[in-house]
C-alpha cells in the first residue's frame, strides 16, 4: 500500500476497496491536537481521492475513539489566536468528503471526539461507547459542530441536556436516541462490523453512492422543495451513467451487476 505514513494515525486496507483509519495517540486517549487532526483529515482526504477506495472506516482504540480536542494545547489560546487561525476550521475538510465514512466508536467519544464521529455518515458503537459534550465543564461550548449536529440528530431537548450538563451517554441510550445507528454486541466487534458495512457500500456503484450521500446531506442544508429538486436532478443524471444501464440490465438478466463506477 503506497499510502503516506502519518504520525498519529494508522492507515490500512482490510479490503482493497476499504480504507481503515485508526486514530493512534494512545497516551492522550486520542485527544485531537493540531498535528493529530491534520493527520486525520489528510488520511481521510487521501482515501477519498483514491479511485480504488469505495468507503472509509474511522476508529480509535478500545478505550477511546477520541477524548476531545487537546485541552493542554488549547488552554492558553487567546481569542485573537483562536479567531485569526480560524481554530477548528479544518473540521470542514471532513464534512466535504464525497465517499461514505463509517465511524466505529469504542470507549470515550467526548467533545471534539464526538463531533468527529458525528461527521461520519454511519455511526456504529461498541457496548463500551461513552458519548458526551463535556465542554461546559471547561467553561466553553462545542466548537466542532456539536450544537448543530446533535440538535438535528437527537432533537433540541436531548442536545440541550448533553451540552448544558455535559452528561455522558452510554451506548444503549445513544442507540435509543438515534445518536448511533446501532450498538454492535457480537464478538467480532465494532470495527469488523464497520468494515462489513464499508465493504457492502464499496461493492455498489460509487457514482450512485456519491449521489446518495450528496442528496441526504442536502436534507440538512436545503428547504424540502429545494432538496426534492436536487434529489430529482441527481436521480435523472444517473441515467447518464454506465452503472445505471448495467444495474438495470443485470436485474432484467437475473445476474449480479458488474459496476465500472462510471
Ligand atoms: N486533552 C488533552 N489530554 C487529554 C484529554 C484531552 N481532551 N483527554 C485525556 N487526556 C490525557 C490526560 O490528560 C492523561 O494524560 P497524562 O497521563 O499525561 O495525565 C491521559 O490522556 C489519560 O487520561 P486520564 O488519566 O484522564 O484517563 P481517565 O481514564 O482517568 O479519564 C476521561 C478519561 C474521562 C476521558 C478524561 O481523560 C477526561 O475527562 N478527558 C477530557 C474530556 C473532555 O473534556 N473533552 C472535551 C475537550 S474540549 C473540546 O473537545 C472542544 C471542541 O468542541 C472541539
Amino acid at each position: 500500500n503506497a499510502s503516506i505514513r502519518y504520525e498519529n494515525v494508522l492507515v490500512s486496507r482490510p479490503d482493497p476497496a476499504v480504507a481503515l483509519i485508526t486514530l493512534n495517540r494512545p497516551k492522550a486517549l486520542n485527544a485531537l491536537n493540531a498535528a493529530h487532526f491534520s493527520d486525520i483529515s489528510m488520511a481521510l482526504k487521501e482515501a477519498d481521492e483514491n479511485p480504488d477506495i469505495g468507503a472509509m472506516v474511522l476508529t480509535g482504540s478500545d478505550k477511546a475513539f477520541a477524548a476531545g480536542a487537546d485541552i493542554k494545547e488549547m488552554k492558553d489560546k487567546t481569542f485573537s489566536e483562536a479567531y485569526m487561525s480560524n481554530f477548528l476550521s479544518n473540521w470542514e475538510v471532513i464534512s466535504k468528503l464525497r465517499k461514505p465514512v463509517i465511524a466505529a466508536v469504542s470507549g470515550y467519544a467526548l467533545g471534539g471526539g464526538l463531533e468527529l464521529a458525528l461527521q461520519a455518515d454511519i455511526l456504529l458503537a461498541a457496548p463500551s461507547a461513552k458519548l458526551g459534550q463535556p465542554e461546559i465543564n471547561l467553561g466553553v461550548i462545542p466548537g466542532g459542530g456539536g450544537t448543530q449536529r446533535l440538535a438535528r440528530l437527537i432533537g433540541k431537548s436531548r442536545a440541550m441536556e448533553m451540552i448544558l450538563t455535559g452528561r455522558i451517554v452510554d451506548a444503549e441510550e445513544a442507540e435509543r436516541w438515534g445518536l448511533v445507528n446501532r450498538v454492535v454486541r457480537d464478538e467480532n466487534g465494532v470495527v469488523e462490523a464497520a468494515i462489513k458495512v464499508a465493504q457492502d457500500i464499496a461493492g455498489k456503484s460509487r457514482v450512485a453512492a456519491a449521489a446518495g450521500k450528496e442528496a441526504v446531506n442536502a436534507a440538512f442544508e436545503l428547504s424540502l422543495a429545494e432538496g426534492l429538486r436536487l434529489e430529482r436532478r441527481l436521480f435523472h443524471s444517473l441515467f447518464a451513467t454506465k452503472d445505471q444501464k448495467e444495474g438495470m440490465m443485470a436485474f432484467a438478466e437475473k445476474r449480479q451487476p458488474q459496476w465500472t463506477h462510471s
